[in-house]
């Protein structure tokens, strides 16, 4: 396993959720009072300018709370070692396609090692794969795009909608439930940890990998999985070895299921990028220009009014709220899900879950750590390359009129969904289109894809957790991984 945990640092949640929108403007109106000297440089101006960026950044860094050290708080937070044999067990659950009802998929056919624990494809694809986990997977198509899993540990809500969350804001803490849309509601709430009650739901997931070949309720299909697992003699003995409870041959539950995919989840913390470094003190951590993009970011750019650091976000550069930012609506030619609207090619979002017209087109803003590890970009990877994504992003409403499929997949190609709804809702804070130079915007693009990137998350560091063989005696999938091009976070 290639995560370490390393020692353990307490953090306290002073900062609450609205504090963040004040600290933002606090943000703004910059904070450079830190008087420490930079790295001296044999060119004076250059010396002043780098100088002036590192104290600059430091200030407005310790402003908006964030240390560099969350990765580090995972045990504390937990409140004991995460267990590696409970985790192991995990790993290979994840990797199995014996969990997927339909027998052709499971967590690792779509979060993939090749990706952050992400996916390969714009749209995730689910039961009725070709085996293939990369950019030649086949098959017909879910509705949105699989996000990473690394990290999760730390996310207070969960999915692009975050239909799963915590109530009391902290994944770690249940005292308030954990809520999930029916038929779940609050009654996971029991676990302890907020990915623990969220793998009960993906092999209930008929598209995903449960099939339609067993009938019932999300119940029925949890049973048949426990089924296969207690009538399997090499998983009954690692559950055995992993929980005390089972060692006399008491059967699996699902909660046994859902705590060694959970303590997997544990060990996948990749939290220590060149901006952790650095606001741990290792001045030379970021380059100068990864440092004048971060500026950008945390300054006139405004992007951390929504992509946040502080208090309940957990330093993941998300607020964990709903927000339009008027993304092209992608319509696959070929999908076992129907999408929404009059035409069947929109996504609702919140809605989804909510039923309020007025949660229309609401997505959860993106937490951006190694978001250079993805080869597609917003819910529904309508864009394949970080830079087509920004540019948009400072500007959806003029950029939406030349948006093209033709990136994508040839079965994402087609027409895509109505525009106009989408961007008359656009939220206020992109309305007014971010004007960069190019120099600024290629610093913001530096900052985003090697700035938040933990290079101990690249594929080559990955690949190892695929399992050799798996438990069941399956064959496993077949992983694309990706051939980094020269200078690119997947180049080592
Ligand atoms: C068919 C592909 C697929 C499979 C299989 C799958 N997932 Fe996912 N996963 C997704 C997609 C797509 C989303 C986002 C869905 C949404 O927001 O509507 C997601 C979201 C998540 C999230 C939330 C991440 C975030 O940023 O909030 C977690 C955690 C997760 N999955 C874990 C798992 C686990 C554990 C398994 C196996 C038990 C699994 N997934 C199986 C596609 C998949
Ligand atoms: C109003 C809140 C808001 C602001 C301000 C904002 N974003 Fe976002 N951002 C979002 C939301 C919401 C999404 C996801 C949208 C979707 O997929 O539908 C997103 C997605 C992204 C993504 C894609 C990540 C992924 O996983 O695909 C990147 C990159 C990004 N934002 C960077 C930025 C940068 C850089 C700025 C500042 C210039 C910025 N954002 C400003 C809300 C915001």
């Amino acid at each position: 396993m290639t995560a370490t945990i390393r020692s353990i640092l307490v953090r306290t949640h002073a900062c609450t959720c609205s504090s963040l929108v004040l600290l933002s403007s606090i943000l703004v109106a910059g904070c450079s009072q830190d008087s420490s000297t930079g790295p001296s440089a044999p060119n004076a101006v250059m010396s002043r300018e780098s100088g002036g960026r590192t104290s600059d950044l430091r200030g407005v860094l310790r402003a908006a709370g964030f240390t560099g050290q969350v990765g580090l708080t995972l045990e504390a937070r937990l409140g004991r070692p995460v267990d590696r044999r409970v985790a192991e067990l995990g790993r290979m659950l994840w990797f199995d396609p014996f969990t997927g009802l339909n027998n052709d998929n499971s967590c690792g056919g779509c979060h993939s090692p090749s990706n952050g624990f992400g996916d390969t494809q714009s749209i995730a694809i689910g039961i009725d794969n070709n085996g293939i986990v990369g950019p030649d997977r086949g098959g017909p198509r879910n509705q949105r795009r699989t996000p990473m899993a690394i990290n999760t540990a730390f996310f207070p809500t969960l999915m692009w909608n975050s239909r799963f969350f915590s109530a009391s804001g902290d994944p770690f803490d249940n005292s308030r439930g954990f809520i999930f849309p029916p038929p779940e509601g609050k009654s996971l709430s029991y676990l302890s940890h907020l990915l623990q009650a969220q793998a009960f739901i993906p092999p209930t997931e008929r598209t995903e990998a449960a099939g339609f070949k067993i009938p019932g309720t999300s119940h029925d299909l949890r049973q048949a999985v426990l089924d296969r697992l207690n009538g399997n003699r090499a998983y009954r003995q690692l559950f055995a070895s992993a929980f005390a409870d089972l060692r006399h041959g008491r059967p699996i539950t699902f909660d046994h299921f859902g705590r060694a995919i959970a303590e997997f989840e544990f060990t996948l913390v990749f939290a220590n990028a060149p901006i952790d470094r650095f606001a741990r003190g290792e001045s030379e951590a970021m380059s100068q220009s990864q440092k004048a993009g971060a500026l950008l970011f945390f300054g006139r750019a405004g992007c951390v009014r929504c992509h946040a650091v502080g208090g309940q976000s957990n330093e993941m550069f998300s607020d964990f709220r709903q927000h339009v930012a008027g993304i092209p609506q992608v319509a696959p030619s070929h999908a076992n899900v129907i999408f929404d609207g009059p035409g069947a090619n929109e996504d609702f979002g919140l809605e989804q879950v909510s039923g309020r017209q007025a949660d229309r087109y609401l997505f959860r803003t993106s937490p951006l750590r190694n978001v250079g590890l993805q080869p597609a970009f917003m819910h529904n990877g309508a864009f394949v390359r970080l830079e087509d994504a920004l540019r948009y992003h400072l500007d959806a409403r003029s950029q939406a009129r030349t948006y093209t499929t033709a990136a994508l997949a040839t079965d994402l190609r087609g027409p895509t969904g109505p525009s106009a709804p989408v961007l008359n809702r656009l939220d206020p804070l992109l309305r007014r289109p971010v004007a960069l130079s190019e120099e600024e915007f290629t610093q913001l693009v530096d900052f985003l894809r090697y700035g938040l990137l933990d290079s101990d998350a690249r594929p080559n560091e990955l690949r190892g957790l695929v399992p050799t063989t798996l438990p069941s005696g399956l064959p496993g999938f077949r992983f694309q991984f990706p051939e980094g091009r020269r200078g690119s976070p997947t180049d080592r």
